[in-house]
């Protein structure tokens, strides 16, 4: 089961390279070419009953992992919960799904049509959870799609991949602080996010987030080609709880702000 778990992860961090070049390079930089050991790794998702949370957590679950925690970002329609196995090397998993009836008809439509090209034999398959978009889109349904969500609009581009992986600071050698990682990634010329303040959350959350700015990359609709933001790099530092354990959840808030890191940014 182990060698299975670390094969999934290899995959899903391969599909994530080809779309983040600048992941490779931040890697390499802040592990001083050593291995990272990811916090998480966060999906994206319809609350279809084809292809929710459960659905895409369960191969996860046959995996090893557990569900520790929900989540609700009610401004952005979205729900979540984050999943840990009990290797601590293996990184979390943070799947959200957008509240897809929340949205026009015309959304809705949209989003149906992607939800029923899929079929139940891929979602199933062992390589789902890096398989990327296997529908087409027009660039009309994609801009429909960015005036209601975002989120929307980057899952009905990129498809079944990860939306972003996140370095654990507590496990790098060269850095202590969120802070020293943020101004390496800057010196070294990286867009951060900077909604709601470079670094998300605080000692007294018992997590502190920050993450890159999604990178862009070329995407052949139906219609046109068009310069899209892909996936970002997230950055994350723990601190213990009173009983000394490292905390293991998700701060909302700030979560919330992380998911902005695939806006288009200018
Ligand atoms: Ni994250």
């Amino acid at each position: 089961m182990q060698t299975k778990v670390i094969s999934l992860f290899d995959n899903i961090w391969q599909d994530y390279l080809s779309l983040t070049p600048s992941a490779k390079s931040i890697c390499e930089l802040l592990g001083s070419g050593n291995d990272v050991i990811n916090d998480h790794v966060a999906y994206r998702t319809f609350n279809h009953d084809k292809l929710n949370i459960e659905k895409l957590a369960s191969q996860l679950l046959a995996l090893g992992y557990k569900e520790c925690g929900q989540y609700t970002f009610e401004q952005k329609k979205l729900v979540a919960k984050h999943y840990e196995h009990q290797d601590s090397t293996l990184p979390k998993v943070f799947i959200s799904e957008l509240l897809v009836e929340e949205f026009s008809e015309e959304v809705q439509a949209i989003i149906n049509r992607i939800v029923n090209s899929i079929s139940p034999a891929s979602i199933s398959a062992d390589n789902f959870l890096f398989s990327g978009r296997t529908w087409k889109l027009s660039s009309d349904d994609y801009n429909t799609l960015l005036k209601e969500s975002e989120y929307a609009a980057w899952l009905a581009v990129w498809g079944y991949r990860a939306n972003h992986f996140t370095v654990s600071i507590n496990h790098l050698d060269n850095f202590e602080t969120i802070e020293t990682v943020n101004q390496t990634l800057k010196d070294a010329g990286y867009k951060l996010n900077s909604n709601g303040g470079e670094i998300k959350g605080d000692k007294a959350l018992m997590l502190e987030q920050s993450s890159t700015m999604a990178d862009s990359i070329e995407v052949d609709f139906t219609d046109k080609t068009l310069l899209i933001p892909s996936c970002f790099y997230e950055f994350a530092r723990r601190y213990p709880m009173a009983n000394g354990v490292l905390y293991s959840g998700f701060v909302a808030a700030s979560a919330d702000k992380i998911f902005e890191s695939t806006n288009k940014s200018n």
